[in-house]
């Protein structure tokens, strides 16, 4: 696997390969969720790029950005593993040039649901990615579904400044017990490690009755009781929404 820490390496390699490439933007701190995306990618494309790039502008607290687990010798040895060609490895200066002014934002959806609790969080990600994806130049770009407004959030992006670049949606992997597999969950005690898996429960029992034809305020209502069993939850917001626009569904 090469390492490219300049986008002028990450595009003189790029230039050089013929045939279709894959990008998986990654934060690093890598674990099984991301070799998914790694797997996809090789079945999609015939070059897979991989990025690892702690992008500081999507943080909103200094101290979440500190505290982001960094584990590149193992990250650069699952890569390897999984056949991947490139590893872009940028500097902060690289991504973001001095005096740089330019951002890219999507504005109604980065302000929903979790943009409303980080503000700035997905102006951050739109920002980096549009760099990602204009450094690399990819057929295709795999995310996790499991930041599924991110994935809203890049899909509508991709659309709106016709980027010529397919995005593809990965499935979430998740521990036996329903936890989705996440670079945080190392920061989790074991008490509220456990307790995070009412989220998958609550989850869960919402799609059966979904399947069952049970109305949305009959799937919100499980949602509620489900999470008012494990006393170290506490429910921020909940709502029901179309997958593309996030659009609420009050009604049926
Ligand atoms: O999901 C992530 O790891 C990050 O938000 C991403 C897409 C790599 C952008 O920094």
């Amino acid at each position: 696997m090469k390492t490219c820490e300049t986008v002028a390496a990450m595009r003189s390699l790029r230039r050089s390969w013929t045939g279709t490439v894959a990008l998986v933007p990654t934060m690093g701190a890598l674990h099984a969720g991301h070799m998914t995306l790694m797997a996809e990618a090789r079945r999609r494309a015939d070059h897979v790029a991989a990025s690892i790039f702690v992008n500081p502008t999507q943080f909103g607290d200094p101290r979440d950005l500190e505290a982001y687990p960094r584990t590149l010798d193992a990250d650069r040895a699952m890569l390897e593993g999984a056949g991947v060609e490139a590893l872009f490895l940028p500097s902060v200066g690289e991504m973001y040039p001095e005096g740089d002014e330019t951002i890219v934002e999507t504005t109604r959806l980065a302000a929903l649901f979790h943009g409303a609790v980080r503000p700035g969080h997905f102006r951050g990600v739109a920002t980096v990615v549009t760099k990602l994806l204009n450094i690399v130049r990819p057929d295709v770009a795999l995310f996790g579904e499991k930041d599924y407004q991110q994935l809203a959030v890049i899909r509508r992006m991709v659309r709106d400044l016709h980027l010529p670049v397919g995005i593809v949606g990965v499935p979430t992997l998740r521990e036996t017990d329903g936890l989705a597999l996440s670079s945080r969950n190392v920061r989790l005690s074991p008490d509220a490690r456990q307790a995070a898996t009412v989220l998958s429960r609550a989850l869960d029992r919402a799609e059966a009755l979904a399947g069952a034809g049970a109305t949305v305020e009959e799937m919100r209502a499980m949602i509620r009781e489900t999470l008012a069993q494990e006393p170290r939850a506490t429910l921020k917001g909940l709502d029901i929404v179309d997958a593309e626009r996030f659009t609420p569904s009050s009604a049926t």
